[in-house]
């Protein structure tokens, strides 16, 4: 079913704001689970990242799923919101001190340790607290994903992760340290995939580098494959539940698990996008000599995917269904990229339409920001508007 609207309900509500369907949440994280659950050691890590609101936050965690964060803060928030700290996993390549030591003292579930550097510090961190902390490394496999630039992260090129030929120096360096006990690999090669052989070349590479580690006699217990499944910009309500099936079965199939290892999934997008959209209100209606533009009151501080990374979000006029005219959807902010979308069609506008920005529940409301000191929209989930 495609996301619903009860736009009597948006009467009121101060624009732009964005707007969660617990439904398409719910059938979504439904559909993820009857996955999983044909495992018993697949456990999937939703990746703050993409959404922090509590109220999102709070269904994903009574689904049962476990937490993927980058910073203390989101540390904070996903506490907040009830997930178990022991379901937390813990990436970034620049963690600092008191996110560490948060981390240590709350006792999450594993740290993914993308430097030596970085290591050492967990180390001494967790041998002033006297405790022991786990960790796995991400490795960078060099595998491409066919994504925007900005978003692929799996390239030697990439910041990200270690070198696959310093694999084993950084195990052994872990395995000499009292305070940090190794127990497996980190993967991440990019976001909005969806090519499958995308993720068939990474669980090649796990294949070897595991085979690899195991002519060293090095075990481990924990393989992280990231996340980075992608969702339907194009037609989200008539896809809006991405192919889970597809996805895990790549892993089923391909990657050879070793005896009593897990595998562990930080899916982002795919879990909350197609849930959410950014409900903004047609402002003006203004013709030049060769352009409608519907200016909203929405702009790339409240979703800043078109600007920064072209992206595509469908746009639906909620209030009118008129004949059809070709518009740029454009938002108040004083910069040319402050364009939602060029040349659409929309039944005819008005100043005061409700317009719906689809797929929006992810990297949209969590990547607001103040410029022009412009207010943070709010979110709200379609349970607090019945
Ligand atoms: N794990 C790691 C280590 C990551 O870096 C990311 C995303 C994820 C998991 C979740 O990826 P997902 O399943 O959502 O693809 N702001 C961009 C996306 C940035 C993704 C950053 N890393 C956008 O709006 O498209």
């Amino acid at each position: 079913m495609a996301i619903q609207f009860p736009v009597e309900r948006f009467a009121g509500i101060r624009t732009p704001f964005y707007y969660y369907d617990t439904n398409i949440l719910h059938q979504t994280l439904d559909a993820i689970n009857t996955e999983i659950k044909k495992h018993n050691n697949y456990f999937v890590h939703y990746a703050v990242k993409a959404n922090a609101n509590l109220k999102v936050l709070k269904v994903i965690n009574e689904a049962g799923f476990g937490i993927d964060c980058v910073s203390g803060g989101e540390i904070e928030q996903v506490l907040k919101a009830g997930f178990p700290a022991n379901k937390i996993v813990f990436a970034g390549v620049g963690k600092s001190d008191w996110e560490i030591e948060l981390g240590i003292d709350k006792g999450i579930f594993c740290f993914n340790v993308e430097s030596i550097p970085e290591l050492e510090v967990i180390n001494e961190i967790a041998a002033s607290k006297g405790k022991v902390a786990t960790v796995c490394f991400r490795i960078n496999p060099n595998v491409g994903a066919h994504t925007h630039a900005n978003i692929t992260t799996g390239l030697a090129e990439n910041k990200f992760g270690i070198d696959m030929q310093d694999m084993e120096k950084v195990i052994r360096s872990a395995q000499s340290m009292k305070n940090v006990q190794f127990k497996g690999l980190h993967f991440h090669i990019g976001s909005q995939i969806l090519e499958m052989d995308d993720f068939i070349a990474l669980a090649h590479r796990i294949n070897d580098l595991q085979d690899q580690l195991e002519a060293a006699d090095i075990h481990i217990e924990i393989v992280n494959v990231g996340g980075g499944l992608g969702v339907d910009y194009k037609n989200p309500q008539g896809n809006p539940i991405p192919n889970f099936k597809d996805y895990f079965a790549v892993y089923d199939k391909y990657l050879k698990l070793r005896p009593g290892q897990t595998i562990h999934f930080e899916l982002g997008r795919a879990m909350v996008a197609q849930c959410g959209a950014l409900i903004t209100k047609v402002l003006y209606v203004k013709e030049n000599a060769i352009k409608k533009f519907a200016i909203v009151d929405a702009g790339f501080t409240d979703l800043i995917r078109p600007a920064l990374y072209d992206a595509h979000h469908k746009i639906v006029n909620l209030n009118s269904n008129e004949d059809g005219e070709i518009y740029d959807v454009v938002g108040p902010i004083c910069e040319s990229s402050d364009v939602f979308d060029k040349d659409i069609a929309l039944p005819k506008t008005h100043r005061g339409d409700f317009l719906a920005l689809l797929s929006a529940g992810a990297y949209g409301e969590i990547m607001a920001s103040g410029y022009n000191c412009r207010r943070l929209p709010e979110g709200y989930t379609s349970d607090e508007l019945e």
